[in-house]
C-alpha cells in the first residue's frame, strides 16, 4: 500500500518498522535483499520526487515501511529541524511503529543530517537502530574505523551507540541480523 498522507496509512496494528535514509545511501536494494525480491522496492528516476509512505506486508506478520529520504529535507540552521512534514507526520502519528532503521553509507563520516534527524528521533522516544550499508565498499579494518568513528560522534550526544548492522546489498551480508532483530521484537511482543 502507497501513501501520501498518514491518515491513510494501514489502521490495523500489525507492527511496523520504517526504513529511511538519504537518497542513494541503498534504501531500495536493502528492502529488497531484507525481502529476497529483485525488485519489490523501486527506485525513483528523480530522486527526492516521491513523497510516498510505502507499507510492504511481510509474511502477513509485520508491516516494512519505505519512506521517502530526508536528503532533500532542508534542516535549518535554528534549533527547530525541518524535515519533511510528513516524515515527522510519519514518526509522530504511527502507534504501530515498533522502531525505525536508519542507513547509513558505512563509506562516508558522520553526516550532519543523519546524526540530526536521529537526535529528533531521540527527542520524540522514537527507538532506532543505524543500517551501516554498502560495507563491501570497505576492508573489513576501514569498516572497523568507520563505525568506531561513528561511535566517538555519536557519544558526543547519546549515552550509549544505538543498536547497529553493517550491511551489504550486493554481498547480502547483514540480513539474518536485520530480520532476527526484527522476529526477536515482533515475538517480544505477543502476550503469552
Ligand atoms: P533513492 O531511492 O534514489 O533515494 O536511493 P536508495 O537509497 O533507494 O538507493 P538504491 O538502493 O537505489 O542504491 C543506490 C545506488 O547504490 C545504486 O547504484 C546501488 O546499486 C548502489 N548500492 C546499493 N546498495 C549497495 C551495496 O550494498 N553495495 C554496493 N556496492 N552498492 C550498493
Ligand atoms: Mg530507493
Amino acid at each position: 500500500m502507497s501513501n501520501s498522507d498518514v491518515a491513510k496509512c494501514p489502521k490495523n496494528l500489525i507492527p511496523e518498522y520504517a526504513f529511511i535514509g538519504r537518497s542513494n545511501v541503498g534504501k531500495s536494494s536493502l528492502i529488497n535483499m531484507l525481502t529476497s525480491r529483485k525488485s519489490l522496492a523501486k527506485t525513483s528516476g528523480r530522486p527526492g520526487k516521491t513523497q510516498l509512505i510505502n507499507h510492504f506486508l511481510i509474511n502477513k506478520n509485520w508491516y516494512l515501511v519505505d519512506l521517502p529520504g530526508y536528503g532533500y529535507a532542508r534542516v535549518s540552521k535554528s534549533a527547530k529541524k525541518t524535515f519533511q512534514k510528513f516524515i515527522t507526520q510519519y514518526f509522530s502519528l504511527r502507534e504501530q511503529l515498533v522502531s525505525a532503521f536508519v542507513l547509513v553509507d558505512i563509506r562516508h563520516n558522520p553526516q550532519p543530517i543523519d546524526l540530526e534527524f536521529m537526535q529528533w528521533l531521540g527527542e520524540n522516544g522514537i527507538p532506532f537502530s543505524i543500517i551501516f550499508t554498502k560495507a563491501d565498499k570497505l576492508r573489513p579494518k576501514a569498516i572497523e574505523n568507520h563505525v568506531e568513528a561513528y561511535k566517538t560522534i555519536m557519544l558526543e550526544t547519546w549515552e550509549e551507540m544505538p543498536n547497529y548492522f553493517i550491511t551489504s546489498s550486493s554481498k547480502d551480508i547483514g540480513k539474518d541480523d536485520v530480520l532476527k532483530y526484527i522476529d526477536d521484537l515482533n515475538s517480544n511482543m505477543t502476550i503469552d
